[in-house]
């Protein structure tokens, strides 16, 4: 037994010998990352069945190795497959000189071997400029703990439910949005930024300004691949909530793209409004019409800086499947 506090250690087994990730690799990722999202399942079953399948596990790691200026490490043990890390950078400033690995972008028979795989494949990451690192990790402790112990802290969060919702008995009361709201609609599309840019969150999303909002609820609100809904208080609209299908979210592909889900993918309340119930109205609402559109779960995600949807959606039962974790190399 090891002593209460002593870190994990290797003791008895031999090293893991790590080198630059190839193609020749994807068919021995795979058989590890198909094994990764069948524990994972253990503790979080709503997520796909596909990708236990090694041959699906490969189509996503070889999508992974496919994006511009992957690269990454692959380890061996004994002659067997280890693990392996791989990531890639994403086009958008927003964030920073970056590299992202993404859910088909890790997986080991060992969590401390992560730390091994990581030294290697970030090297060449930070030679090449990129100092800024993301990884969409299982919401596994040991895998996370390895995570923490390479400088990474949780940024963000995936969360899933079942669609078997009970409607809690509210004062705020939801409807289907309607034209004559879109004021109100383009102002709450404003509060989200405007909370998050702020402490704790910080975050360096940018703001549209009002008339952008207006002018794209104006052109998109007939769509019918978005339900929208309102929550008033009073005669007066205070939030709104956006339910849609899983799969048209871009950051909820791969492993953490589970078939058949619905997506909460916006809500606000104004400041004003908060803490009365209209998340939890609005969000169960989205519950409701996902569940009758046929969808078999529902995904949402939040920041875990954001005090409030951070609290709000796990109140609301959604567990977590992925944590963001973030490290900015070089302070
Ligand atoms: C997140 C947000 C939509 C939630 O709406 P809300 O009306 O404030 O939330 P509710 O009053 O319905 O509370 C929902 C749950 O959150 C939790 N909660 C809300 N405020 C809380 C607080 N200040 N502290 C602790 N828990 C809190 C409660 O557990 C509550 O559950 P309960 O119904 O069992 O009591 C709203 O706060 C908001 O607009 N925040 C800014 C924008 C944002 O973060 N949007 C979500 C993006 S992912």
């Amino acid at each position: 037994m090891p002593r209460p506090g002593r870190l994990p250690t290797l003791t008895g087994m031999s090293r893991i010998q790590v080198r630059s990730f190839t193609a020749d690799d994807i068919d021995a990722a795979a058989g590890l990352l198909a094994a990764r999202h069948r524990a994972h399942r253990r503790t979080a079953p709503l997520l796909s069945p596909s990708f236990e399948d090694p041959s699906v596990a490969a189509q996503a790691v070889a999508a992974a190795f496919a994006q511009p200026d992957a690269s990454g490490a692959f380890g061996v043990r004994d002659g067997q497959p280890a693990g392996f890390v791989l990531g890639a950078p994403k086009g958008s400033e927003l964030w920073g000189p970056n590299v992202w690995v993404e859910s088909a972008g890790h997986a080991c028979t060992d969590p401390e071997d992560l730390r091994d795989l990581y030294a290697v494949a970030a090297q060449r990451w930070v030679d090449e400029g990129r100092t800024a690192h993301y990884a969409l990790a299982p919401a596994d402790p040991a895998l996370l703990n390895s995570w923490y112990r390479l400088g990474f802290g949780q940024q963000h969060a995936h969360g899933i439910r079942d669609t078997a919702v009970e409607v809690t008995p509210s004062k705020v009361a939801v409807r289907p949005a309607v034209r004559a709201d879109i004021p109100l609609l383009a102002q709450l599309d404003l509060e989200l930024p405007h909370h998050q840019g702020r402490s704790p969150v910080f975050s360096a999303g940018s703001t549209p300004d009002l008339q952008e909002a207006l002018d794209e609820w104006e052109s998109d609100f007939d769509d019918p691949e978005y339900a929208v809904f309102v929550a008033e208080h009073e005669g007066a609209v205070i939030g709104s909530a956006i339910g849609c299908a899983l799969s048209k979210s871009g950051s909820h592909t791969a492993l953490a793209r589970t078939e058949n889900a619905g997506f909460l993918g916006f809500a606000a309340v104004l400041p004003a409004a908060r803490g009365l119930g209209a998340g939890r109205a609005l969000g169960e609402t989205v519950c409701v019409w996902a569940r009758d559109a046929g969808f078999t779960s529902v995904v949402t995600d939040w920041r875990v800086t954001n005090l409030l949807s951070s609290r709000a959606w796990p109140a609301l039962g959604f567990e977590e499947t992925f944590i963001r974790v973030h490290r900015v190399v070089g302070y």
